[in-house]
């Protein structure tokens, strides 16, 4: 099976935990392009969702699917999207498309995220895939030297402007044994508006997509 089969796959699974009514959390990048795929088919099972991204935002209303402020509703049911890497626990990187800022603050209105992603995803210890820091322009180059204290070697995403209108900086080379930790660390980084382990709140459901088929794994 390639990679986008997987994708399709777990992006199709995840239909089942889209409630009958309500507001829904939809994701950013290929997998959740896939899920909105998906959604448009079942449009009027509920009233409307939560985009992550200007991109998702767009993609969602040519697909005749009601876009919802965040500012209107105070509860999401089920937050759907990938991940750029997932360990067992359930903690996660995310971020590579950019959205890391928006994603956490849908997941954080959520009561359940499931996390969709192929089997490529699921890692031991997360930190392979650099991960994202999201700083306000003017603090970049403080932020990176805190980030070298901390062990990682970050990379300015140059040409890349955030939703929110702020630059993205990603860390190479950190080997994440307390995600909690260091997400936490980060955050306190003065200029930093967000980065991309979701530890703290991470998934509650893990759709993997396996050539055996979509693996779930529970928190
Ligand atoms: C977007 O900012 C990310 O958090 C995505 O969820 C992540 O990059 C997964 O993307 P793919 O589904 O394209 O691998």
């Amino acid at each position: 099976m390639t990679q986008d089969e997987l994708k399709r796959a777990v992006a199709r699974a995840a239909i089942e935990h889209v409630p009958m009514g309500g507001i829904i959390g939809v994701g950013t990048g290929s997998t959740a392009n896939f899920f909105i795929e998906a959604l448009a088919k079942i449009r009027q099972r509920f009233d409307g969702a939560v985009a992550s991204s200007e991109a998702t935002a767009q993609k969602l209303a040519a697909a005749g699917i009601e876009v919802v402020d965040a500012n209107s509703v105070i509860e999401l049911e089920v937050y759907v999207d990938g991940a750029d890497e997932v360990n067992r626990a359930l903690a996660m990187i995310k971020g590579g498309g950019g959205a890391l800022t928006r994603e956490k603050i849908v997941a954080a209105l959520s009561r359940t995220f499931v996390c969709i992603a192929d089997g490529s995803k699921l890692v031991d210890v997360l930190g392979r895939f650099p991960l994202p820091v999201e700083v306000i322009p003017m603090a970049r180059s403080y932020v990176a030297r805190e980030l070298v204290k901390l062990g990682g070697q970050p990379e300015w995403r140059q040409g890349v402007v955030t939703d929110n209108g702020n630059a993205i900086l990603d860390v190479y080379n950190l080997e994440i044994t307390n995600p909690a930790e260091l997400e936490a660390a980060v955050d306190q980084i003065t200029g930093v508006v967000t980065n991309g382990l979701f530890a703290r709140r991470g998934a509650d459901i893990l759709l993997l997509g396996t050539p055996e088929g979509v693996q779930t794994l529970k928190r």
